[in-house]
């Protein structure tokens, strides 16, 4: 099979080599990789940023979509030709997050998808909505579900109020599960065109973060000074306090990302004042990818992004570090 992996750490040292395509074992399934899709993770796994004592050499990346070439023996779940996806931690199942099944996330603590040939568990890929594409089928498992935890975490009411920070992945996802529940969403973007472009996919209103660097207070004024239910934060550190500042008593942070670097100490005063609830989200289950699937089919919705071929493995992670990129960036196995 072919994929990249890198050696070293860094962009440029990414290289397209041979490997042995693996053949499934019992309760194995072998996939044709059709589409992989890029997330911050694993420009940051890439740099050596995510794990500096990585075992090297790695296939980064964690989101494919493809089909299945061959199953292992006695495996009747799935069969050659369905259309499927791989789940982010190949133990995490059902239930809620242990140790044990943090364990095996994909591009990560195991080789990634970033190749034209992956075998995953039978209960570590989904099928993927029939009115969804390959590119699109491979933005889903890690961002999607993301977004999708995180507006579960704010248990919303119809009506209730979202704040999303940027439009890269995670954010234009939440953008699109908030708008299916009914929510009114406020948006955060460096750049004005991308927060044009978000609204035409039902942004309520869009504030310049670089240019109102008080983006809590606007958030307050947005709503009546009450302050919204719930942000979905990939600022981190750099964003926390203001995420505290901008909800209701009593309203959620969705801890998502880590963008943005602060060394302002923790702001447990807000967290206290605002009886706030912070909820870590770490990607879901597989159970969880079922029940956001069947939303997606349902109102067939579709995730936004930009494809390239994957001879530009390198270019598009450069692309991902600029930030110039709206919604997902994906790579079609060519
Ligand atoms: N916990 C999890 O399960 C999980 C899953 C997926 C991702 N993540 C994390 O979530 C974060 C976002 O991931 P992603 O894949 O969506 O990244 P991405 O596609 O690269 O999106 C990055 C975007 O975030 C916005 N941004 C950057 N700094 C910001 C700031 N200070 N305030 C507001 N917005 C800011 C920018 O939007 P504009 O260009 O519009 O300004 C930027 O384009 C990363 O830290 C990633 O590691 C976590």
């Amino acid at each position: 099979m072919r994929a990249w992996q890198i050696s070293s750490f860094g962009i440029d040292s990414l290289e397209f080599v041979e490997r042995p395509t693996p053949t499934p074992g019992p309760g194995e399934v072998l996939v044709g990789v059709r589409a992989v899709s890029y997330n911050y993770r694993d420009l940051m796994v890439v740099k050596g940023l995510y794990n500096p004592k990585m075992k090297l050499p790695r296939i980064p990346c964690s989101d494919a979509a493809g089909e299945v070439v061959a199953v292992g023996a006695d495996l009747t779940k799935w069969r050659a030709g369905d259309r499927v996806a791989g789940i982010f931690m190949q133990n995490w199942v059902d239930g809620p997050l242990t140790a044990a099944k943090a364990r095996g996330a994909l591009g990560g603590d195991i080789d990634g998808v970033l190749a034209d040939y992956v075998v995953l568990k039978e209960d570590g890929l989904v099928g993927i909505p029939d009115h969804l594409s390959y590119q699109e089928g491979a933005t889903l498992p890690c961002a999607a579900i993301a977004a999708w935890n995180g507006l579960a975490a704010g248990e919303l009411k119809p009506g209730a109020t979202v704040l999303i920070q940027g439009t890269g992945g995670v954010s234009i996802f939440a953008l699109q599960f908030a708008r299916l529940k009914g929510a009114r969403v406020l948006g955060l973007s460096s750049s004005q065109e991308k927060l044009e472009r978000a609204k035409a996919m039902g942004l309520d209103a869009g504030l310049n973060y670089r240019d109102n660097p008080e983006w809590d207070l606007w958030a307050n004024e947005q709503t009546g000074g009450e302050g919204v239910d719930l942000v979905v934060d990939v600022g981190g550190a750099g964003t926390l306090a203001r995420s505290l500042r901008a909800i209701r008593p009593g309203g959620t942070v969705a801890q998502v990302g880590a963008l943005a670097a602060s060394t302002d100490p923790f702001p447990i005063p807000l967290i206290i004042h605002k009886t706030a609830r912070i909820r870590g989200i770490y990607v879901g289950s597989r159970k969880d990818f079922l029940d956001m699937n069947r939303a997606i089919a349902l109102t067939e919705m579709r995730p936004v992004g930009e494809a390239f071929d994957w001879s530009q493995a390198r270019e598009v992670f450069k692309f991902l570090e600029e930030a110039t990129h709206f919604g997902k960036l994906v790579l079609t196995v060519s």
